[in-house]
């Protein structure tokens, strides 16, 4: 026994014995070194050199410097306990430009740290594309474009091809809403396209590039688990009128539905077609495609954050300018309005909502599949403040990850496959349009110094890695 055991409490709460206890980061956020080894540029180095399209002007330039200090960093997930560490690939890192041959100096990189995980006993868990587009094929159109399907498809053969023997577990995407809908619906993300229709069909080619994708993984020779990681809300109307509850199937539709259905059960939701037709006639969509997209998997990713819970004004006859000339995520439902409803919020102003988790977790395996199902991400940002030595007592963040794994337990005992949870994040990051304002990390993270000093949390959750659970309470 070893002396941690020796001081851990039995857990009332135990998971199942090969339950991965993760923590996940993604290659942009982290990695920094954004013009070393012929690393070309990505759609995020455009956006966020961009004046005006992230918070003080922060870029993901250096970010933590994860490229340079991965060693001392799976140190740490090992000192933590973790079981598997999911990252992602800088696509336009190891496929400069996105097109031909791989770039070895940049898969050296993925293979090292790799490797380094393989020493620790820590399972790698490989995401494709974390949002970072290359710059070469945004220019050639991007995402709306049929013709990226096939370019992310190529990629992640060659990447498989390159890392298969020692990568087992493969996402194709993270979370294309954001990809199709943040980029290019309101803007918020990049490329910060304003184009309804264009993001339909960016949603369409990203779950083309999907299928595409997991083919030409299954293509290969060496075994491979392959999933998808989709974000997905509980949605709830703000009162019982029939207004509210139009409002919550349609954010239900754009949000979960246009992914789940297609992906899981190869059809698009005829609702969700009929809400989009102010925006677009879905032509774009060719026979087979849904075939393709909705090729088998071995298990599904789920990101779960917080709860929609939203309202809308009667819908006027006919096509009102007033909303659909507005930047929105949600094209030809512009008029939806989001509420709060005056629970805990995180620093993101997002309200801390397990039993939406729950809600989300039997839904996904009662509606839509009996595949494994792995928690790819959950968390909350704070704005944590360091002690004298570095320290952060974020009792917040514990507050919030033991409600979330409460949530999974039950989830559990009612049946629904859940095999693994990652804490996001490893590391305080870049957090996107809201730069490095936002702090998600179990570590923190000094970005003048880049001293990683882990917060109470990370010593909470290495202890419920350890303990394989938690306390009821
Ligand atoms: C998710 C992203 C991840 C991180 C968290 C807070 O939507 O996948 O990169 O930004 O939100």
């Amino acid at each position: 026994m070893t002396s941690n055991e020796i001081l851990l409490a039995p857990a009332d709460l135990v998971f199942p014995t090969d339950f991965l206890w993760g923590a996940a980061t993604a290659a942009y956020q982290v990695e920094g070194a954004v013009a070393e080894d012929g690393r070309t540029a990505s759609i995020w180095d455009t956006f966020s050199h961009t004046p005006g399209r992230v918070l003080q002007g922060d870029t993901g330039d250096v970010a933590c410097d994860h490229y340079h200090r991965y060693r001392e960093d799976v140190d740490l997930m090992s000192r933590l306990g973790l079981s598997s560490y999911r990252f992602s690939v800088s696509w336009s890192r190891v496929q400069p430009g996105g097109r031909g041959p791989l770039n070895p100096a940049g898969v050296d990189f993925y293979r090292r740290l790799v490797d380094e995980l393989g020493e620790r006993d820590i399972l790698p868990w490989l995401t494709l594309y974390h949002w970072d587009l290359p710059q070469e094929l945004e220019d050639a159109g991007g995402w709306p474009v049929r013709d990226t399907a096939y370019r992310f498809a190529e990629f992640a053969g060659l990447m498989h091809e390159a890392l298969g023997d020692r990568v087992q577990h493969w996402t194709t995407l993270n979370e294309p809403w954001c990809s199709a809908f943040l980029g290019y619906g309101s803007g918020d993300h990049a490329p910060g396209r304003n184009e309804p229709a264009a993001s339909v069909r960016a949603a369409h080619h990203l779950m083309l590039g999907h299928g595409l994708a997991t083919q030409a993984i299954r293509a290969g020779t060496m075994p491979a688990q392959v999933g998808v990681t989709l974000n997905l809300y509980a949605v709830s109307p703000v009162s019982e009128t029939e207004a509210d509850a139009d409002a919550t199937r349609r954010v239900d539709g754009l949000a979960n539905r246009i992914f789940l259905d297609p992906v899981l059960l190869g059809r698009y939701p005829d609702d969700v077609v009929e809400d989009l037709r102010p925006v677009t006639d879905m032509s774009h969509v060719r026979d087979g495609d849904l075939e393709v997209i909705s090729s088998s998997l071995d298990m599904l990713g789920v990101n779960y954050y917080t709860r929609y819970v939203v309202c809308a004004p009667e819908i006027p006859d006919g096509v009102d300018d007033r909303w659909r000339s507005a930047p929105s995520a949600f094209p030809g439902s512009e008029h939806v309005q989001f509420k709060d409803r005056g629970l805990p919020v995180t620093a993101m102003n997002w309200e801390i909502d397990a039993p939406g988790l729950l809600e989300v977790l039997r839904r996904v395996s009662r509606e839509y599949t009996d595949l494994p199902i792995y928690l790819t991400e959950n968390g909350a940002a704070f704005d944590d403040v360091p002690d004298s030595e570095g320290r952060v007592e974020d009792a917040g963040r514990v507050d919030f990850f033991a409600q979330h794994l409460r949530a999974c337990h039950q989830a559990i005992t009612e049946g629904v496959p859940l095999r693994g949870y990652f804490a996001w994040s490893l590391l305080d990051n870049f957090e996107w349009g809201f730069g490095y304002t936002k702090r998600f990390g179990i570590t923190y993270v000094d970005y003048p110094t880049q001293r990683r000093t882990p917060k109470a949390s990370a010593d909470w959750y290495a202890q419920v890695s350890r303990r394989n659970g938690l306390a009821a309470e």
